[in-house]
């Protein structure tokens, strides 16, 4: 997690301008003053950003800047130490009591509420002795509660638009990586969260197998109405991806706008110096 000295003293937070979301209404997710800290260390500074029914929104900043915090607060991997994350308008780590009061949410709460979102992570943790449909059929059957039947006709669905029609019988082991991240993508899906994060998915992918799941998940963000959150460090993906790119810096969204907006005609002094490294 290195940060340059040069990127420290040149943070600025500039105010969040209107961007307008894809799609109006109600966000689908809002983080509202949320802040992480561990131990003494702050990592997430207040953050206030929301996302909209459908939107792709593009994380970028440099390493540790907290964008896989902000994911997995949202995954409830990890909760905020103060502040409020609503799902669908509804609370994520709070629920009412039957008096209307709001106390820390129960297991129960968190579990019916993390079935909203799905996360694929740098390493796909796939079942190493499972094949790869029994791989993405378990969640559903165990946690949503299909039948075999329900759950396999999801599967093949999902693995067929990952491109892996092919490979319901193959163990994890004899699949590329580039073949286990596709199959990471299909689990995910299959459960039809109403927001899906990626955190650099390929991060930890041989170069010749990043275009394969990029292409993918492209793919899935053009055809689906599926809000995403999508963590990357690969510029090009963002800015093809993408509705609205964030850029955060040290706990801070330091800047935020259309792809043209952040790529073309960056406004802080943070964002460039973080951009010159891509070109
Ligand atoms: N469980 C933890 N305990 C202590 N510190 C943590 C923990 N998780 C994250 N951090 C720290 O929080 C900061 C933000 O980390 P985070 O992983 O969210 O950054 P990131 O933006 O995802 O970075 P990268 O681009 O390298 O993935 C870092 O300083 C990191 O060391
Ligand atoms: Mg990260």
């Amino acid at each position: 997690m290195s940060e340059s000295s040069t990127e420290k003293n040149a943070i600025m937070t500039l105010p969040i301008e209107s961007v307008k979301p894809k799609s109006p209404g109600i966000p689908i997710v809002q983080y509202q003053d949320v802040t992480k800290t561990f131990g003494d260390l702050e990592v997430i500074k207040g953050i206030e950003l929301d996302l909209y029914p459908g939107e792709k929104m593009a994380l970028i900043g440099p390493s540790g800047s907290g964008k896989t915090t902000l994911g997995r607060m949202l995954m409830t991997l990890e909760e905020p130490t103060t502040g409020t994350i609503l799902i669908d308008g509804e609370p994520l780590w709070q629920m009412k009591t039957s008096s209307g009061k709001l106390v820390r949410a129960n297991e129960k709460h968190l579990r019916r509420m993390r079935q909203k979102i799905g996360m694929v992570f740098q390493h796909f943790n796939l079942f190493p002795h499972l094949s790869v449909l029994r791989n993405v059929t378990l969640a559903p059957i165990s946690v949503l509660g299909l039948s075999q039947e329900e759950a396999y006709q999801r599967a093949v669905e999902m693995l067929s638009k990952v491109g892996l029609r092919d490979k319901l019988d193959e163990f994890p082991s004899r699949l590329s990586g580039g073949q286990k991240q596709r199959v990471a993508i299909a689990r995910a899906l299959v459960m039809q969260p109403k927001v899906m994060v990626f955190d650099e998915v390929t991060s930890a992918l041989d170069p010749e197998l990043v275009g394969e799941v990029l292409e993918v998940i492209k793919e899935i963000a053009f055809d689906s109405d599926m809000a995403m959150m999508l963590i990357t460090h690969e510029m090009d993906f963002a800015r093809d991806v993408a509705d609205r790119v964030i850029f955060g810096a040290e706990g801070c969204i330091v800047e935020q706008g259309s792809p043209e907006d952040i790529f073309e005609q960056p406004k802080s002094e943070r964002l460039l110096s973080f951009l010159k490294r891509f070109r």
